[in-house]
């Protein structure tokens, strides 16, 4: 039998596809470098609540051809989401909607010779099946990390059309699960491109201070594509440094060298310019220098004992009340934290965009970034650890080279009780230090006992940890013990550095229902009591590197029910969603100012 040459076309596309419909891609680094078309805008959308668009597989876009033809779906005439952006905040019915959203987009393309094309997600959440052209490229999990597909074969000249199936569904074996105290926004949250590169580019690289010391950069640049002994070069224009490196046949090439360099610290933000070529391409990067480390119970930046003076962000917008998508978003929150007299921020619980990371760099702002390992992860499941490593894989390769970034936070609050939990995590922490033994590597936990004024710290993953960071809410979810100034405490980690990573109370700005000294009427003093009750405990806690409030803006937590007081709020905030100051506000900043 004779197949035309469309059959062995449609074979070999189908055959492409059937290998190709796996996991996304770790995106190439330094997405804003990049030669890109930017895919944001307007895209058209299918809302799915009960997942039909699968078996009408939407994707196909059947074409009506016999007049007895119909189709019970259609992109044209549904509603329009701006992307990037949650979908929760940009359509009252989808309001508190977790499910599923087609999104669709059309795009010109002319492919030039010689040139491979990859589709580029800064972030979908939930889950998102991509297709292209009616064709399924693959799956990218976890909502807060870049991914990619190279789409060289499968793009056309002309129109090319993207769908994306988004589901923000929560899932039992999930990161995180079924259970988190923050907004669950939907959507494509971050910017989609295309990005046209040569047949072989800078895939990936990671330029940084050897760790311990001040003197000496050493790292590795990775080209993919036809790679054998490839010769880069290397250049720091501002120290005259220019270097040229071979690859071996992988494309991979290493580098060591001694430089004069000034570091990068809160006080002097300094960054140089990068540049790394490779034939015709050239990346551009600013890159700053600075070493992080722990010597006994001290933290160390640049080899000089630092206080970490912080406060935990989540990555929303207060005014807008929508997932934050851009610099003025950043800028709103970074500038408050500084305000505040900060020196590092926690992004929690999830990597927060690039742009926030690269903004806090540039204005001196340490950086704490972290995994959706939250609470109730179900680490018996054997789908999880692999997940856990992927979204490890993914945070890291994207941030390596912002020197602002000084810990990566593994997990929070997971309960010691949960079978298996140790295990993986202690396997996450080695192939954490595999990637990246560069930085503080963290596990967060609220596992301690408080009783009798006393506080015990005995929780197995402080083993893996190089700070003992602690939740603890004395004074709001359980009352003081006895005089803050009086707390005693019994570590099984002495020697480490220990960080209060969350502590604080709630209270509705200007409420002025009941009594000031009563929690249930959420009244500003009784916060900053709890405030100035925290600052005289923290004279008792031995090695104390630094403290972290719960949180910098009231935020959005449809948990959090009180009609009056909360209304879908965590009212935790020093400042309210619509930026006002509590008193608290003013505990914390006079603490920071004495820092
Ligand atoms: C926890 C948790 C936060 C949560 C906070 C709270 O410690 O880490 O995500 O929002 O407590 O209860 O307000």
């Amino acid at each position: 039998m004779i197949l035309k040459t469309r059959q062995v076309t449609l074979i070999v596309i189908l055959l492409f596809a059937w290998l190709h419909n796996c996991y996304s891609q770790t995106a190439m680094i330094n997405f804003a470098g990049r030669d890109r078309i930017m895919l944001n805008g307007n895209w058209q959308v299918i809302i799915d609540p009960v997942g039909a668009g699968d078996g009408k597989q939407v994707w196909l876009e059947k074409k009506l051809e016999a007049k007895t033809d119909f189709a019970e779906y259609s992109f044209d005439g549904g509603p329009i989401l701006k992307v990037p952006g949650d979908f929760n905040s940009q359509l009252c019915e989808l309001s508190f909607y977790e499910g599923i959203v087609w999104y669709k987009k059309q795009f010109q393309q002319i492919k030039k010779q010689g040139k491979r094309y990859f589709l580029y997600f800064g972030a979908v959440n939930y889950s998102a099946d991509v297709f292209l052209n009616g064709i399924k490229l693959g799956t990218h999990e976890g909502g807060f990390t870049s991914f990619q597909f190279e789409v060289t074969r499968l793009l056309k000249d002309g129109v090319n059309t993207v769908i994306v199936r988004t589901d923000n569904h929560r899932i039992k074996n999930g990161l995180p699960a079924l259970g988190f105290d923050w907004f669950n926004y939907g959507g494509i949250t971050r910017d989609v491109a295309l990005i046209q590169t040569e047949e072989s580019f800078i895939k990936d690289y990671f330029i940084h201070l050897k760790k311990g010391s001040l003197d000496t950069v050493c790292g590795w640049i990775k080209l993919d594509g036809n790679v054998d002994k490839a010769e880069i070069k290397l250049t720091i224009p501002e120290i005259n440094f220019s270097s040229r490196l071979e690859t071996n046949n992988e494309g991979y090439a290493e580098f060591v060298f001694k430089a004069g360099l000034e570091l990068w610290s809160p006080k002097n933000p300094k960054r140089y310019q990068v540049l790394i070529e490779n034939g015709k391409e050239k990346l551009i990067d600013t890159i700053g220098f600075r070493c992080i480390e722990v010597k006994g119970a001290d933290v160390l930046l640049n080899g000089r004992k630092i206080f970490l003076k912080a406060i935990n962000i989540h990555e929303e917008n207060p005014l807008k009340k929508r997932r934050c998508i851009n610099e003025n978003d950043a800028r709103l929150l970074l500038s408050a934290a500084k305000e505040l007299g900060c020196n590092m921020v926690r992004l929690v619980h999830y990597p927060h965009n690039e742009s926030t990371i690269k903004m806090a760099e540039n204005m001196g702002i340490m950086v704490w970034s972290e995994l959706p390992v939250y609470q109730h992860i179900d680490f018996t499941d054997n789908t999880v650890p692999l997940k856990m490593n992927r979204m490890l894989e993914e945070m890291i390769s994207r941030d390596k080279n912002r020197c602002g970034i000084i810990v990566w936070s593994l997990s929070n609050e997971t309960y010691p009780s949960a079978s298996n939990r140790d295990k993986v995590l202690v396997e996450l922490t080695k192939k954490c230090k595999s990637l990246d033994s560069t930085r503080l590597i963290v596990h967060v936990t609220n596992s301690q006992n408080y009783r009798h004024n006393s506080f015990e710290v005995r929780d197995t993953l402080y083993k893996h940890s190089d700070l003992v960071a602690i939740n603890e809410y004395a004074g709001w979810y359980i009352p003081w013990q006895g005089k803050p100034s009086d707390t005693k405490w019994k570590t099984l980690f002495p020697d480490k550095p220990v960080f209060i990573s969350e502590f604080g109370g709630e209270a509705l700005y200007g409420s002025k229902y009941g009594q000031a000294d009563e929690a249930a009427y959420w009244r500003e003093e009784y916060q900053e009591k709890i405030y100035k009750d925290q600052v005289d405990m923290f004279n008792t806690i031995p090695h104390l590197a630094g403290v972290c409030p719960w949180i910098l803006f009231d935020y959005k937590s449809p948990s959090r029910l009180h009609p009056v007081y909360q209304k879908g709020y965590n009212r935790k905030g020093l400042l309210s969603e619509k930026g006002n100051k509590k008193k608290a506000w003013y505990i914390i900043k006079a603490f920071y100012n004495k820092k």
